[in-house]
């Protein structure tokens, strides 16, 4: 049987992005790839419980256990996470609404394996709220990309875009609805080159 490309999922959130790809793979349309865990930050993320529901090994990393009187341990709390990383051994780290900033540490031990999605046309609306920037700056459409992770917050080189049109009256939330599943078939699609490429 052919070789596997261990894939593990960074997820704070609903993890939409993360179920649109377990799906995927299970339905064999990514044939070379397996999701050998999914970590989250957060307790109450219920991509934790849709990863056991799928018979995903599930991980958690509690960012909210390194925060103290308004502080937060960043690199106590990044260590235990690339312990974890380490020990999965992935050919491939996807961030999938993972809403903490990585690490340099993770970032260079991991060089050219994680990949995230954002939901702007990037090098358009970094950060946060990225659907809303469009929107405040009066755009006609905006999108979302799926892109290498670097140093350079929402900067590594483009794998693949997706656009949507903006129309009169949307708001953040019909946006963020209307773009979530351009994401998901975009994230999908991006595996599928960048596995093709390995
Ligand atoms: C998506 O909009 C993604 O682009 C952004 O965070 C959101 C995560 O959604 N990075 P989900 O948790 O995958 O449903």
């Amino acid at each position: 049987m052919a070789i596997k490309h261990r894939i593990v999922v960074l997820a704070s959130g609903r993890g939409s992005n993360f179920c649109a790809i377990a799906d995927a793979i299970a339905q064999g349309h990514l044939l070379s790839a397996e999701i050998v865990g999914l970590i989250s930050n957060k307790a109450k993320s219920p991509a934790l419980a849709e990863a056991k529901s799928r018979e995903i090994p599930t991980y958690l990393v509690e960012s909210a256990s390194y925060r103290k009187d308004g502080s937060f341990d960043r690199t106590q709390y990044e260590k235990e996470l690339l312990t974890l990383l380490i020990k999965l051994r992935p050919d491939l780290i996807l961030l999938a609404g993972y809403m903490l900033v990585l690490g340099k540490e993770i970032i260079k031990s991991f060089s050219q394996k994680i990949i995230n999605i954002h939901p702007s046309l990037l090098p358009k609306f970094r950060g946060l709220h990225a659907q809303k920037q469009a929107l405040d700056s009066g755009e006609q459409e905006t999108g979302c990309t799926v892109h290498w992770v670097n140093d350079d917050l929402d900067g590594g080189e483009t794998i693949l875009q997706a656009k949507t049109p903006i129309f009169a009256g949307d708001t953040e939330e019909s946006l963020s609805r209307r773009l979530l599943p351009i994401e998901h078939k975009t994230y999908i699609a991006a595996l599928k080159i960048v596995l093709t490429h390995r």
